[in-house]
């Protein structure tokens, strides 16, 4: 009974849109789109489209790209998104229509937009649909994927759990992250959070709803995670988790050189006994380094931490930390105090605080809460996230260290590396040849008024510097958060996985509806 109507509109609309595009062909294309809103109009949903007002779904956190979409729809129900995607399946390749799942909106070119598509607002779908946790001996959480990190964090704890492998920032959607990887200071131990998730559900290009797991159509799986999205929209995931750490011993030391920096890193991530979170920073002549760096931290030795002088020097700041309860304060401060111990950090450096383990990850929260009092959170972000191979990690800081960044006062540049032990070489993400490779994360800001080096124009040519400089070298780099202008780079990127990109893409979505913004296919259109 429901669904007679819809299918009497739709036929409708299909006549109508075939009339209108045999008179395309003299008339200017845009016409042919008219008819799409009403379309869309009479789908049976339990949320709504909206045609205006869309301007939030025109931008993102990079703050670059600003691509108008036709629609946005607030889905109340994974039918919602089904049904809109079975829709523009339905309507064939004579439709220009694209779908983007919008999660927290915070890509850095485009990746989340669909210019005159449709925008489906994954953060519709929390609330009505509750997080799930299951305790018990590998304990779980379901989640809709348009929660974001911070809310599952805060669900979870309430059962004294919390998921195992994080990103530096937790008001990312979930779906959003899976679709790259995840990575943070756990994953040299848990791997990035593609590799903790148990099952998911997929909405497919044709509109088709599917469970999927390492048991259950485990190609879909693994081609959604790190799958850029083009594959399916995840609508629910279900995330491994762990008792949850009540506080953290957070601490920062110096090295001015990086051999011993990076050696000291990858002892660390290889050891049996470590700490829990491992991350590293360059810091280059920065004006206010020492406040910046250490804000919040205490000294070890006030005395000799004042003597400290960086000399205009390259420096690394290896940043690590220790979950513990506060019960085994005394033990766990031993065991630091042993950990360190085998470090080879300029003595007089060494910072710590002690924070709870919330406040830990949600650290760079703090941080936006201040940059968006200062105005300064909604500037463009040109960022560069590289994959660089261990053999090539000195040649690669010697060059991009030494000679390309000047600075780092345009934002954070990490670096820190992870072992691909604990990768899944099934899923879609693309990493580096070797066994261990480094994340190096470029995270500037831009003064959009400014022709300077703290300008847009300035930095992208450092970026492309530092790119063109991996090539030229042949280092086996690869990027994190993907962006490529042609399909013969993305064929690059992907290597010999390329085949089983495409062979997933022509399965999942054939008509290539699903998060153009990525720029890796384009849909097929024939007028007819
Ligand atoms: C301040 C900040 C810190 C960050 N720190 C880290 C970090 O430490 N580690 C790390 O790995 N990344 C980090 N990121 C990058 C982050 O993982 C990406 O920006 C990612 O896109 C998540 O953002 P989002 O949830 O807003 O997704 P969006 O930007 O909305 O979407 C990203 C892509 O995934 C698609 N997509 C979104 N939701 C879904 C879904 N449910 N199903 C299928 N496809 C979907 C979109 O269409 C788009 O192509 C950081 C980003 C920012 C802004
Ligand atoms: C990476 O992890 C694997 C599996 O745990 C281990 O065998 C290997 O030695 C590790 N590599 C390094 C360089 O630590
Ligand atoms: C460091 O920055 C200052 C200005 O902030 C600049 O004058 C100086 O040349 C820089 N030094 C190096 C080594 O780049
Ligand atoms: C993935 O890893 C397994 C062993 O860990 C190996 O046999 C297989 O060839 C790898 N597959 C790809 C696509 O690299």
């Amino acid at each position: 009974m429901r669904y007679l109507p819809i299918c009497l509109t739709k036929q409708k609309n299909t006549l109508f849109i075939t009339i209108l595009l045999l008179s395309c062909i003299t008339i200017k294309l845009d016409l042919c789109f008219s008819s799409v809103p009403s379309s869309l109009k009479a789908l049976q949903l339990y949320g709504h489209f909206s045609f205006e007002n869309n301007e939030l779904a025109a931008r993102d956190f990079g703050n670059r790209y600003h691509h108008l979409p036709l629609a946005v729809l607030h889905p109340k129900s994974v039918a919602d998104i089904s049904t809109t995607i079975k829709h523009v399946w339905q309507m064939g390749p004579g439709s220009e229509l694209t779908v983007a799942a919008r999660g927290h909106g915070h890509s850095l070119q485009g990746q989340a937009q669909a210019h005159q598509g449709i925008i489906i607002n994954m953060e519709s779908l929390r609330g009505g649909d509750i997080m799930r946790v299951h305790e018990g001996r590998f304990p779980y959480v379901d989640v809709p994927a348009g929660e974001l990190w911070i809310n599952v964090l805060h669900e979870t704890l309430k059962y004294g759990l919390a998921p195992k492998s994080w990103t530096d920032y937790l008001h990312l959607t979930v779906g959003g992250t899976l679709s790259n990887a995840g990575i943070s200071g756990q994953a040299f131990r848990h791997g990035p959070q593609i590799s903790n998730v148990h099952q998911l559900e997929v909405v497919t290009g044709k509109g088709e709803v599917v469970t999927c797991s390492e048991e259950q159509n485990a190609d879909l799986f693994h081609g959604v995670l790190g799958g850029l999205g083009q594959f399916g929209i995840i609508t629910r995931a279900r995330i491994s988790l762990e008792p949850a750490p009540k506080m953290v011993k957070w601490i920062r030391v110096l090295y001015s050189d990086f051999f011993t920096f990076s050696r000291d890193q990858e002892r660390l991530i290889s050891a049996e006994n470590t700490f829990d979170y491992i991350e590293g920073l360059v810091i280059k002549n920065r004006s206010g380094l020492m406040n910046n760096w250490r804000a919040s931290f205490d000294p070890k030795d006030p005395v000799q931490a004042k003597q400290f002088v960086s000399d205009g020097r390259t420096l690394f700041c290896l940043e690590l930390t220790k979950n513990f309860d506060p019960n085994n304060a005394e033990s766990v401060s031993k065991e630091i105090e042993s950990l360190l111990s085998q470090l080879s950090y300029e003595p007089s450096t060494l910072f710590m605080s002690e924070v709870s383990y919330v406040e830990f990850l949600d650290r760079v929260h703090a941080s936006e809460k201040k940059l968006r009092e200062k105005g300064l959170w909604d500037l463009p972000h040109p960022w560069l996230n590289l994959l660089v191979p261990r053999s090539k990690i000195q040649y690669f800081a010697s060059e991009v260290f030494g000679n390309i960044l000047r600075d780092t006062s345009n934002g954070p540049v990490l670096i820190y590396p992870v072992n691909k032990s604990k990768w899944d070489n099934r899923t879609s993400f693309v990493p580096p040849e070797e066994d261990i490779f480094y994340l190096v994360a470029f995270l500037s800001q831009a003064n959009p008024t400014s022709t300077g080096t703290d300008g847009l124009a300035h930095i992208l040519t450092q970026n492309q510097r530092v790119l063109d400089f991996c090539e030229d070298a042949h280092l086996g780099v690869k990027q994190y958060l993907p962006h490529y202008k042609t399909q013969e780079q993305w064929r690059a990127h992907f290597g010999p996985r390329w085949e089983v990109f495409v062979q997933r893409k022509s399965t999942y979505d054939p008509l290539a509806i699903l998060a153009p913004g990525q720029g890796i296919f384009r849909k097929a259109i024939s007028v007819l």
